[in-house]
């Protein structure tokens, strides 16, 4: 249990971006004999072989293949990408006194746990090489920028309610007068470039801090990112380890969740389809077989949820409240910006019932809204059995979130089975589920 722990703190450390989360699940599967593949080559598929595909750098798709055509698809799915901020293009404010970079909220976030925190830049840039335009990775290994709090002396009276209004409370101070245009040599240091020759960029901020334990006996996990790259990270070593089945596993690890999935390689794109209908053509199996797998297959909406609040437990559903290090939390919801619903739950609860893998149920107050994830969203693309599961979690989109540290082990032993069971549908509404 202690050492996931201790391997999810290295891959969030490692992952300050969507980009660079990306590049260490790449790592993980290719020394795990994944095979790359690009989008823009035609595919060559050996039955039983292990590949995936990466879109925008910053999502990706694994899948290993059965030695036969596969009976369905079996998918988990998290997201890479965290609320933060966005520096834009012209990234910085100068005064006489100060120089601060101008920033943009990316995602639903709050504001107030990024105040006095020393943080840091990371992101890709494209750089010119020759005729070439080429992506490089860049996180600065130092702490660059502060949101300062203005003193409680000065009477801005921020515990009483106070307002804050982005453009003016929520600008980091990188350095004096004298900083101009030193963020961009900086980055072009890192990249190992000239400043001249980044073309582009996609950049954010984020805390170097590594996550640590917490609680009077180790009971909490406390990092950044913990939503979703907990989940990321647990699913993948369920998907890693897990044995063959009929079915086909699909890991699927997409960006732009925090900001609704409608973006070239988020869930609400065509890259899940693409790349389920491409392994079909690729395997010789006919639009038949292919909507007939669809039909067979279940995918694992994974994104974390939400604790009762210890000081606030009246902001939970009286009845279907989670609690950390109590298993899976399973997510409802009656307007269905939850997938979950009494087939999904029951498929779900069951592999987890026969893997030993505890389970509890969550549903918002009935007059909250509650948030949503990227399960529905995909389903609209590609659709199938779907299930909303997460972690529990407090303080969601805090730029430091708190879980519990007996749940990661139970993700990975969810995610394992998962992977192990095939689904096979008959008539509509009868279901069996195969594992070894
Ligand atoms: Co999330």
């Amino acid at each position: 249990m202690e050492e996931y722990v201790q391997q999810l703190f290295g891959f969030i450390e490692r992952s300050p971006s969507p980009f660079h989360a990306v590049e260490d699940v790449r790592r993980r599967l290719e020394e795990n004999g994944f095979v790359p593949l690009q989008e823009s080559q035609l595919w060559k598929l050996s039955p039983g072989g292990r590949y995936y595909v990466t879109r925008n750098r910053s999502s990706c798709l694994a899948f290993r293949l059965p030695e036969e055509k596969p009976s369905g698809f079996m998918l988990v799915a998290s997201h890479s990408d965290s609320p933060t901020f966005r520096i834009k293009e012209n990234g910085e404010l100068i005064s006489s006194l100060y120089t601060r970079l101008n920033v943009e909220r990316y995602g639903g976030m709050l504001y107030t746990p990024w105040f006095d925190r020393p943080l840091s830049v990371a992101g890709r840039l494209l750089v010119r090489r020759g005729e070439a335009l080429e992506t490089r990775l860049v996180a600065l290994h130092q702490d660059v920028a502060i949101i300062p709090n203005v003193a409680g002396h000065m009477g801005l009276r921020q515990n009483d309610g106070f307002h804050y209004a982005p453009q003016q409370d929520l600008c980091p101070l990188i350095g004096g007068p004298q900083a101009k245009g030193a963020l961009r040599a900086v980055l072009a240091k890192a990249a190992d470039v000239e400043p001249q020759e980044i073309a582009g960029s996609d950049l954010i901020l984020y805390l170097r801090e590594k996550g640590r334990i917490a609680g009077i006996n180790g009971e909490y996990l406390l990092s950044p990112r913990l939503d979703d790259l907990e989940c990321a990270f647990g699913t993948l070593q369920g998907f890693l380890q897990a044995e063959p089945s009929p079915a086909c596993a699909v890991y699927c690890l997409f960006d732009n969740e925090e900001v609704g999935s409608a973006t070239r390689q988020g869930a609400d794109s065509s890259f899940l389809s693409d790349t389920l209908t491409r392994i079909a053509e690729a395997l010789d199996m006919g639009a038949q077989q292919l909507r007939a797998a669809i039909a067979r297959s279940m995918m694992l909406s994974a994104d974390n949820a939400h604790a009762v609040h210890p000081n606030h437990p009246e902001l939970s559903d009286p009845d279907n409240g989670v609690q950390m290090n109590a298993g899976i939390v399973v997510k409802f919801n009656a307007n269905q910006r939850y997938t979950s619903d009494g087939v999904s739950s029951a498929l779900f609860r069951e592999i987890c019932r026969r893997a030993g893998v505890p389970t509890q149920s969550y549903a918002n107050r009935s007059d909250m809204p509650g948030g949503s994830t990227l399960g529905n969203i995909a389903n609209t693309h590609i659709s199938m059995h779907t299930v909303d599961v997460g972690l529990a979690q407090l303080a969601m989109h805090s730029c430091c979130e708190t879980a519990g540290t007996a749940d990661l082990a139970y993700l990975v032993r969810a995610s394992k089975a998962f992977y192990e069971t095939a689904l096979y549908a008959g008539e509509d509404g009868s279901y069996r589920l195969f594992t070894k």
